[in-house]
Protein backbone atom coordinates (compact mmCIF):
# COMPACT_ATOMS: atom_id res chain seq x y z
CA UNK A 1 0.00 0.00 0.00
CA UNK A 2 1.33 3.56 -0.78
CA UNK A 3 1.58 6.17 1.22
CA UNK A 4 0.23 9.88 0.19
CA UNK A 5 0.70 12.91 2.12
CA UNK A 6 -1.32 15.98 0.95
CA UNK A 7 -1.45 18.37 3.26
CA UNK A 8 -4.13 21.22 3.47
CA UNK A 9 -3.57 24.85 3.29
CA UNK A 10 -6.28 25.77 4.70
CA UNK A 11 -4.40 26.97 7.97
CA UNK A 12 -1.47 28.60 6.14
CA UNK A 13 -1.16 32.11 4.75
CA UNK A 14 -4.11 32.13 1.71
CA UNK A 15 -2.32 34.96 0.51
CA UNK A 16 0.78 33.65 -0.34
CA UNK A 17 -0.19 30.38 -1.55
CA UNK A 18 3.20 29.26 -3.62
CA UNK A 19 5.56 30.39 -0.52
CA UNK A 20 3.27 27.95 1.57
CA UNK A 21 3.23 25.00 -0.38
CA UNK A 22 7.57 25.97 -1.07
CA UNK A 23 7.29 24.72 2.66
CA UNK A 24 6.37 21.02 2.43
CA UNK A 25 8.89 19.63 -0.60
CA UNK A 26 8.53 16.37 1.30
CA UNK A 27 4.87 16.17 0.20
CA UNK A 28 3.13 14.02 -2.33
CA UNK A 29 0.60 16.88 -3.40
CA UNK A 30 -0.90 19.81 -2.07
CA UNK A 31 -4.71 19.75 -1.12
CA UNK A 32 -6.57 22.24 -1.84
CA UNK A 33 -10.04 23.68 -0.22
CA UNK A 34 -12.42 25.40 -2.31
CA UNK A 35 -15.49 25.74 -0.58
CA UNK A 36 -18.72 28.65 -1.83
CA UNK A 37 -20.31 28.85 1.46
CA UNK A 38 -23.58 26.83 -0.15
CA UNK A 39 -22.42 22.89 0.21
CA UNK A 40 -20.54 24.08 3.33
CA UNK A 41 -20.50 27.23 5.89
CA UNK A 42 -17.26 28.55 4.69
CA UNK A 43 -15.99 30.62 1.47
CA UNK A 44 -12.05 30.19 0.35
CA UNK A 45 -11.76 30.74 -3.24
CA UNK A 46 -12.43 29.36 -6.08
CA UNK A 47 -11.10 28.45 -10.10
CA UNK A 48 -8.76 31.89 -10.55
CA UNK A 49 -7.10 31.38 -7.56
CA UNK A 50 -6.37 27.86 -8.17
CA UNK A 51 -5.18 28.55 -11.59
CA UNK A 52 -2.00 31.36 -10.09
CA UNK A 53 -1.25 28.11 -8.01
CA UNK A 54 -0.87 25.90 -10.83
CA UNK A 55 1.10 28.53 -12.18
CA UNK A 56 4.04 28.81 -9.76
CA UNK A 57 4.66 24.84 -8.90
CA UNK A 58 4.66 21.65 -10.69
CA UNK A 59 3.31 20.05 -7.09
CA UNK A 60 0.62 17.44 -7.76
CA UNK A 61 -2.92 19.15 -7.30
CA UNK A 62 -5.40 17.38 -4.93
CA UNK A 63 -8.37 19.71 -5.50
CA UNK A 64 -11.50 19.34 -2.96
CA UNK A 65 -14.58 21.11 -3.78
CA UNK A 66 -16.77 21.67 -0.98
CA UNK A 67 -19.76 23.06 -3.52
CA UNK A 68 -23.08 23.13 -4.92
CA UNK A 69 -23.48 22.62 -8.36
CA UNK A 70 -20.55 20.80 -8.63
CA UNK A 71 -20.96 19.22 -11.45
CA UNK A 72 -20.69 22.53 -13.58
CA UNK A 73 -18.08 23.83 -12.21
CA UNK A 74 -15.45 20.81 -11.29
CA UNK A 75 -13.89 20.36 -15.10
CA UNK A 76 -12.34 23.74 -15.03
CA UNK A 77 -9.92 22.99 -12.26
CA UNK A 78 -9.26 19.91 -14.42
CA UNK A 79 -8.79 22.08 -17.64
CA UNK A 80 -6.77 24.39 -15.37
CA UNK A 81 -4.35 21.38 -14.91
CA UNK A 82 -5.20 20.17 -11.42
CA UNK A 83 -3.58 16.05 -11.61
CA UNK A 84 -6.86 15.55 -8.88
CA UNK A 85 -10.06 16.57 -8.60
CA UNK A 86 -13.02 15.58 -5.96
CA UNK A 87 -16.25 16.22 -5.99
CA UNK A 88 -18.84 15.61 -3.14
CA UNK A 89 -21.61 13.02 -4.44
CA UNK A 90 -23.98 15.11 -2.54
CA UNK A 91 -23.18 18.09 -4.69
CA UNK A 92 -23.35 16.01 -7.86
CA UNK A 93 -26.47 15.12 -10.20
CA UNK A 94 -24.62 12.68 -12.75
CA UNK A 95 -21.37 11.32 -10.75
CA UNK A 96 -20.58 9.19 -13.51
CA UNK A 97 -20.78 11.53 -16.38
CA UNK A 98 -18.73 14.01 -14.45
CA UNK A 99 -16.03 11.07 -13.08
CA UNK A 100 -15.37 10.55 -17.27
CA UNK A 101 -15.42 14.32 -18.20
CA UNK A 102 -12.41 14.66 -15.66
CA UNK A 103 -10.79 11.84 -16.47
CA UNK A 104 -11.20 12.59 -20.09
CA UNK A 105 -9.63 15.98 -19.56
CA UNK A 106 -6.65 14.59 -18.06
CA UNK A 107 -7.41 14.17 -13.91
CA UNK A 108 -7.75 12.12 -11.79
CA UNK A 109 -11.77 11.53 -10.73
CA UNK A 110 -12.43 11.53 -6.81
CA UNK A 111 -15.55 10.97 -5.30
CA UNK A 112 -16.15 12.75 -1.63
CA UNK A 113 -18.35 11.93 0.91
CA UNK A 114 -19.66 13.84 4.10
CA UNK A 115 -19.75 11.74 7.58
CA UNK A 116 -23.10 10.58 7.30
CA UNK A 117 -22.49 9.47 3.92
CA UNK A 118 -22.80 5.77 3.42
CA UNK A 119 -20.52 4.25 0.43
CA UNK A 120 -22.54 1.04 -0.03
CA UNK A 121 -24.60 2.83 -2.07
CA UNK A 122 -22.08 4.10 -4.50
CA UNK A 123 -19.72 0.81 -4.98
CA UNK A 124 -21.00 0.57 -7.97
CA UNK A 125 -19.11 3.73 -8.96
CA UNK A 126 -16.10 2.94 -8.28
CA UNK A 127 -14.43 1.93 -11.86
CA UNK A 128 -14.98 5.13 -12.49
CA UNK A 129 -12.91 6.47 -10.04
CA UNK A 130 -9.54 6.89 -9.12
CA UNK A 131 -9.75 8.24 -5.73
CA UNK A 132 -12.44 8.31 -2.59
CA UNK A 133 -12.23 10.96 0.19
CA UNK A 134 -13.74 10.45 3.36
CA UNK A 135 -14.19 13.30 5.14
CA UNK A 136 -13.59 12.39 9.20
CA UNK A 137 -15.00 15.51 9.76
CA UNK A 138 -18.32 17.79 9.09
CA UNK A 139 -16.24 19.23 6.31
CA UNK A 140 -16.16 23.37 6.27
CA UNK A 141 -13.41 24.14 8.56
CA UNK A 142 -9.93 23.12 9.54
CA UNK A 143 -8.70 22.36 13.02
CA UNK A 144 -11.86 20.15 14.28
CA UNK A 145 -11.26 16.81 16.20
CA UNK A 146 -11.02 13.68 14.11
CA UNK A 147 -14.35 11.77 14.22
CA UNK A 148 -13.51 8.20 15.37
CA UNK A 149 -16.83 6.87 14.39
CA UNK A 150 -15.60 7.25 10.83
CA UNK A 151 -13.06 4.26 11.68
CA UNK A 152 -16.02 0.84 10.17
CA UNK A 153 -16.76 3.37 7.30
CA UNK A 154 -12.98 3.95 6.15
CA UNK A 155 -12.59 -0.54 7.08
CA UNK A 156 -15.62 -1.01 5.01
CA UNK A 157 -14.11 1.32 1.70
CA UNK A 158 -11.24 -0.28 2.09
CA UNK A 159 -13.03 -3.76 1.83
CA UNK A 160 -14.45 -2.56 -1.05
CA UNK A 161 -11.64 -1.24 -2.69
CA UNK A 162 -9.95 -4.35 -2.17
CA UNK A 163 -12.71 -6.61 -3.68
CA UNK A 164 -12.69 -3.91 -7.31
CA UNK A 165 -8.99 -4.53 -7.52
CA UNK A 166 -7.30 -2.09 -9.32
CA UNK A 167 -5.27 1.04 -7.35
CA UNK A 168 -7.72 3.51 -6.29
CA UNK A 169 -6.24 5.84 -3.49
CA UNK A 170 -8.19 5.95 -0.17
CA UNK A 171 -8.12 9.48 1.28
CA UNK A 172 -9.06 10.20 4.69
CA UNK A 173 -9.85 14.50 5.63
CA UNK A 174 -9.92 16.20 9.16
CA UNK A 175 -8.29 15.85 11.98
CA UNK A 176 -5.39 13.83 11.24
CA UNK A 177 -2.02 14.08 13.10
CA UNK A 178 0.40 11.79 14.70
CA UNK A 179 -1.98 11.32 17.18
CA UNK A 180 -4.76 9.80 14.39
CA UNK A 181 -2.84 8.71 11.20
CA UNK A 182 -2.33 5.17 12.48
CA UNK A 183 -5.91 4.09 13.41
CA UNK A 184 -6.32 5.50 9.76
CA UNK A 185 -3.93 2.52 8.24
CA UNK A 186 -4.95 0.32 10.33
CA UNK A 187 -8.45 0.82 8.54
CA UNK A 188 -7.15 1.17 5.39
CA UNK A 189 -6.86 4.78 4.26
CA UNK A 190 -3.78 5.10 2.43
CA UNK A 191 -3.82 8.87 1.32
CA UNK A 192 -3.66 11.83 3.96
CA UNK A 193 -4.56 15.21 4.55
CA UNK A 194 -3.63 17.00 7.17
CA UNK A 195 -3.33 21.02 7.73
CA UNK A 196 -3.93 22.32 11.17
CA UNK A 197 -1.42 19.42 11.94
CA UNK A 198 1.09 20.25 9.50
CA UNK A 199 0.96 24.32 9.23
CA UNK A 200 0.24 25.34 12.86
CA UNK A 201 3.71 23.56 13.20
CA UNK A 202 6.87 26.11 13.14
CA UNK A 203 8.00 23.05 10.99
CA UNK A 204 5.80 21.96 8.44
CA UNK A 205 8.10 19.95 6.64
CA UNK A 206 9.52 17.91 9.59
CA UNK A 207 5.55 16.40 10.34
CA UNK A 208 4.94 15.59 6.80
CA UNK A 209 7.97 13.79 6.95
CA UNK A 210 6.91 12.13 10.49
CA UNK A 211 3.58 11.61 9.54
CA UNK A 212 4.44 9.83 6.19
CA UNK A 213 7.25 7.67 8.54
CA UNK A 214 4.34 6.95 10.80
CA UNK A 215 1.86 5.96 8.57
CA UNK A 216 4.51 3.91 6.15
CA UNK A 217 5.37 1.82 9.75
CA UNK A 218 1.76 1.50 10.71
CA UNK A 219 1.12 0.05 7.01
CA UNK A 220 3.80 -2.73 7.47
CA UNK A 221 2.61 -4.07 9.84
CA UNK A 222 -1.18 -3.84 8.31
CA UNK A 223 0.31 -5.92 5.42
C1 LIG B 1 -12.21 20.68 5.98
C2 LIG B 1 -11.23 20.50 4.86
C3 LIG B 1 -9.95 19.91 5.30
C4 LIG B 1 -9.24 20.70 6.37
C5 LIG B 1 -8.42 19.75 7.16
O1 LIG B 1 -13.49 20.81 5.49
O2 LIG B 1 -11.75 19.67 3.85
O3 LIG B 1 -9.10 19.66 4.19
O4 LIG B 1 -8.42 21.72 5.88
O5 LIG B 1 -7.85 20.45 8.22
P1 LIG B 1 -7.40 19.70 9.56
O6 LIG B 1 -6.32 18.76 9.19
O7 LIG B 1 -6.96 20.83 10.43
O8 LIG B 1 -8.62 19.00 10.09
ZN1 LIG C 1 -10.29 19.01 2.32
Amino acid sequence: MGIRITPSILNANLADLNAEIARIPSADGVHLDVMDNRFVPNLTFGLPMVECVRAGTDKLLDIHLMIAEVDRWAPGYAEAGAESVTFHVEASDAPVKLSRELRALGARASMGLRPATPIEPYADLLPELDMVLLMTVEPGFGGQSFLDVMLPKIRRTRALLDAHGGDIWLQVDGGISEQTIERCVEAGADTFVAGSAVYRADDPDAVVRALKVQAEDAAAHRA
